[in-house]
């Protein structure tokens, strides 16, 4: 047998302490941090179910790049924003545009930019951290007063009824529990005006075995309101319950269905 040589065994070693120190910090910022949250008698129960990562200024600095956002989402970040985007449609011109919650990656430059190109009234993102949305005001400042930002929360929001016509919501009802998770998708019913859409980018159960026990495993470790997602939660079914018959869904799901891109149109 040829031995291996003592540079690959140090390049590994180093290789598998790195992933392992990763994968701690991940550990930390979110699942750890929710039990922490759980157990602390001071923490605020409107935002006890959110990481540690989207709430410090250091940790958002630290973790809003496209290269950790993009592994998360198993190389496929890119895809779901250009779809999200695209069913945007038919056009925004002088239309209200709302992302519900706007942490990390480009999703909201993205969506700026289509409402920039075309000439729509206002793009407001919310979210319920402050720190969220200074990161994004910071990145999102060449829009000037296309952008507005407010804090609020998802599943209560100020907003009158029917005020919008597109409400957008990347990647949040995954991180819900689930009582949160169906009262965001009828708050984005209530403020979406009828001819609007509502535009869901999401985990979706996948349907290749493998990838759902190590989904499984992954969220059981890191993020426990996620498979929710595959079981009990229907974002369609929500939304049906609230206005039987209204809406038009259309869903596009990719990476053998482990990625869901949702557009509902309000018709009624
Ligand atoms: C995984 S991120 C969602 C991804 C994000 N929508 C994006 O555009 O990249 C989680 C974000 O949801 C926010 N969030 C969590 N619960 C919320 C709630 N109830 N209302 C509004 N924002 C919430 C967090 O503050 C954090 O910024």
């Amino acid at each position: 047998m040829t031995a291996i040589p003592e540079n690959l065994t140090l390049l590994i070693t180093i290789a598998i302490v790195a992933l392992a120190l990763i994968g701690l910090f991940f550990l930390v910022v979110t699942r750890l941090s929710l039990i922490y949250q759980a157990n602390d008698a001071n923490s605020d129960p409107d935002t006890a179910h959110i990481y540690w990562i989207y709430k410090s200024p250091f940790f958002i600095k630290l973790a809003d790049r496209m290269f950790v956002v993009s592994s998360i989402l198993l190389l496929q970040y890119s895809k779901l924003v250009s779809l999200v985007v695209k069913r945007l449609n038919p056009s925004l011109e002088g239309k209200r545009i709302l992302q519900v919650s706007c942490a990390f990656g480009n999703v909201s430059e993205k969506i700026a930019e289509s409402c920039a190109r075309q000439d729509a009234a206002e793009f407001v993102l919310t979210d319920i951290m402050q720190s969220e949305l200074d990161n994004a005001q910071r990145k999102l400042k060449r829009f000037g007063d296309l952008c507005t930002y407010s804090k609020q929360d998802a599943t209560n929001l100020e907003f009158e009824d029917q005020s919008f016509d597109y409400v957008v919501a990347f990647f949040l009802p995954h991180e819900l529990p689930f009582d949160k998770k169906v009262q965001h998708v009828k708050e984005a019913h209530r403020v979406l005006k009828p001819g609007g859409k509502v535009v869901f980018g999401e985990f979706h159960k996948p349907r290749l075995k493998v990838l759902e026990v190590l989904g499984r495993i992954y969220f059981k470790i890191f993020e426990p309101y996620a498979t929710e997602m595959w079981d009990e939660f229907d974002i369609t079914k929500v939304l049906e319950d609230e206005a039987a018959g209204s809406y038009r869904v259309e869903k596009d799901t990719f990476l053998f269905d482990n990625f869901q891109v949702l557009a509902a149109k309000r018709l009624t």
